[in-house]
């Protein structure tokens, strides 16, 4: 069975074959690396051998792990001063999700439609970002920031997370964020 693909930025997500002419220029920029969903933890609804194309940045600490609680989200930027983020504990286990629930996650606050701020959208009932405040686009925050209604078409990118001792730090980028051209300017 050929794995379906994904819609996020910057990910070509089809088990590794077929990345576009854009994902070449972004891997030439930024040296991706594929990561098997399966390796990331739970994401239910993806087909078998489905891969994230992941962009490594400097490694940057975010967070102290005990100063979270649940549902109350820290921000922070990343990769660069003028790209916004949140970190969060879900409280209930997500894709690519860190620590023993396997529950905290992080995304990117440009909605992919057209740059919304997404910064005040969190909704922690539902572990949802959204609905953006310009075309009411939300994302899934359980599931690597799919769609779940909306005029956005490409998930939200993803902070790929590591846990060092009591101290959480940001190592990565699942996706291009809104504006982003891969070659480190907006
Ligand atoms: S900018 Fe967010 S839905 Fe259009």
């Amino acid at each position: 069975m050929s794995a379906e693909p994904i819609q996020g930025r910057g990910c070509s997500c089809s088990g590794g074959a077929g990345i576009s002419r854009r994902d070449f220029l972004f891997a030439g920029a930024l040296a991706l690396s594929s990561i098997p969903l399966a390796a990331l933890g739970a994401a239910a609804g993806f087909a078998p051998g489905t891969v994230l194309l992941k962009a490594a940045y400097a490694r940057q600490r975010i967070a102290s792990l005990s100063q979270l609680v649940t549902g109350m989200p820290l921000y922070f930027d990343y990769p660069r001063p003028d790209l916004p983020n949140l970190l969060v504990k879900l409280g209930t286990a997500a894709g690519g999700g860190l620590g023993a629930q396997r529950d905290i996650v992080a995304f990117n606050l440009r909605c992919t439609h057209m740059g919304g701020d997404l910064s005040r959208a969190f909704q922690p009932a539902q572990q949802v970002l959204g609905p953006c405040p310009r075309h009411l686009t939300s994302f899934d925050l359980t599931r690597h920031g799919l769609v779940i209604t909306g005029s956005a078409t490409e998930s939200l990118p993803q902070i790929e997370l590591e846990l060092d001792g009591d101290t959480i730090y940001a190592v990565g980028v699942m996706g291009l964020a809104y504006g982003e051209t891969g070659t480190g300017s907006a």
